[in-house]
């Protein structure tokens, strides 16, 4: 055998770099969490970086750990308390060593025999949060690859049991174009795949938003029956729980009558929100929910676990073997039995991970309260930062969180400019100066910045000194802004 294959596989060299890497990342761990100074996302160009790695590949020499340590200086740090930017959480540590494990062991879990025992922990997953989420133990559902497959994969499944005929084996033969209803605000996954199932854009209905960017029910009726008169055939409709932009969720149960007065699909995306039904004191915002016919949640959104790792919950878990009917004689015999235990016959993978392996750790090491102290934390602290934006007359809250999104802008006294070229700029600087990270949005035209609390150690002294920033920074724009006018 080739000695490099040996080296490759040396158990010695393994143990030796495993665990100076687990020394590196815990002392990593304890530098974010404390707060220390650091760049939260450090500056970088594009080109730049790119250019620094390649030359780094073609440079002679080669140590591990000061690869990792040029890694993790030159990345996002999600576990910095400053970290306020997109949706995804700082994961707890076990669940990331965790990964470790299904990476190694590399079950692929298409089939049950290349994953035994994850394929089992999977729907063990799977029950456990079908059930919390209301659902019966009829339900059933897969464990997916980020939220906008999970998306894909429950439409797809939505396409299959209401388009009247088997669209998977004929195609589409429609003679009407199908269509999905959905508000204004949703992720653009759900559009996404309605243009993969060919329904084009004409194939996806918004309804309108209310001032607090929730779907507006007054509005449901005429989009539907505007529609019908157009020719669509409307088959799903989809309630955000809850939207990327502001977080405010969608009035899931009046759409669960809407959908069960028209014969609709109600599937949920709750990929950012949905685990807030695991909350006592967040869970009236999920209201509904449990009678979506699917739901999708991300467990590295708001359930502390690393991406991707989405589950796919069907009401009717029927409906979970139905979406992918397809043969595959070597892999899944003769494509007339569906057992529970093969996965490639619900997802969209072949090969796939682990995932359910990291959440079940979560679950047995610290129990489901740390998903509810994890999102009562984080929502607490949007309504603490949206609290904090009504001391300053020149700080304009977009909406009322109902979690932890929180979109503001700036609106310095006397600047008469351009609002939007404003607020853009305070981000860049923001940015820029990477004391924090946070994103910004666009609300109706308007730029805000927007600000998730995704760490749960950001605290109220985070808050405040972020405000302050942005505050002066805004301040100082604005005053070059109309000098520059002048
Ligand atoms: C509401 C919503 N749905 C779907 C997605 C897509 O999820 P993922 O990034 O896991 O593909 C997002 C991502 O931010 C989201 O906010």
């Amino acid at each position: 055998m080739n000695s490099l294959i040996h080296k490759a596989f040396d158990p010695e060299e393994f143990r030796r770099e495993g665990h100076k890497l687990v020394d590196q990342l815990s002392t990593y761990l304890e530098d974010c969490l404390s707060g220390k100074p650091m760049p939260v996302l450090p500056p970088s160009d594009p080109d730049a970086l790119a250019e620094f790695w390649k030359k780094d590949l073609e440079t002679p020499g080669f140590k591990l750990h000061d690869f990792y340590s040029t890694l993790i200086r030159q990345s996002n740090h999600l576990h910095h308390p400053r970290y306020m930017g997109h949706q995804v959480v700082p994961p707890a540590p076990l669940s990331a060593l965790t990964e470790l494990l299904e990476a190694f062991l590399n079950n692929g879990m298409a089939i049950y025999e290349m994953g035994p025992a994850s394929t089992a922990i999977e729907r063990t997953v799977i029950q456990w949060l079908a059930g919390k989420m209301g659902f019966s133990d009829k339900a059933d559902g897969v464990l997916t690859s980020g939220g906008s497959a999970g998306n894909l994969t429950a439409l797809l499944a939505a396409r299959q049991a209401m388009c009247g005929f088997n669209v998977w084996d004929e195609g589409n033969t429609a003679s009407e174009p199908l269509a999905l209803m959905v508000s204004e605000e949703a992720h653009y996954s759900v559009s996404r795949a309605a243009r993969i199932m060919g329904w084009g854009e004409k194939g996806v209905v918004k309804v309108p938003v209310n001032k607090r960017m929730q779907l507006d029910a007054s509005k449901l009726e005429e989009t539907y029956q505007a529609a019908i008169a157009k020719g669509l055939k409307v088959i799903a409709i989809v309630g955000n729980a809850c939207t990327t932009s502001t977080g405010t969720y969608d009035p899931l149960n009046t759409m669960a009558d809407f959908a069960a007065k028209h014969g609709l699909w109600f599937h949920v995306d709750g990929a950012h929100g949905g685990a807030a039904a695991l909350a006592g004191k967040y869970k009236h915002l999920t209201h509904g929910i449990e009678r979506a016919d699917s739901l999708v949640i991300d467990f590295h959104k708001m359930m502390l676990a690393p991406a991707l790792t989405t589950a796919v919950l069907f009401k009717n878990g029927q409906h979970a073997g139905e979406t992918f009917a397809q043969k595959a004689e070597y892999l899944l015999g003769d494509g007339q039995q569906k057992p529970w235990y093969d996965s490639a016959g619900r997802t969209l993978e072949c090969t796939k991970k682990m995932m359910g392996v990291k959440v079940y750790v979560l679950l047995k090491l610290y129990g489901e309260e740390l998903f509810r102290d994890y999102i009562t934390g984080t929502y607490d602290l949007g309504k603490e930062l949206a609290g904090l934006t009504g001391l300053y007359d020149d700080v304009e809250l977009a909406v009322e969180p109902d979690g932890n999104i929180v979109c503001f802008r700036c609106c310095p006294e006397g600047f008469n400019g351009d609002l939007n070229t404003l607020n853009a700029m305070v981000r860049q600087e923001i940015v820029k100066k990477a004391e924090f990270y946070i994103v910004q949005t666009s609300i109706k035209g308007r730029i805000f910045l927007r600000v998730t609390l995704m760490n749960p150690f950001t605290g109220n002294h985070d808050l405040r000194l972020l405000l302050n920033e942005i505050r002066d920074t805004a301040g100082n724009i604005a005053t070059a802004l109309m000098q520059k006018v002048h």
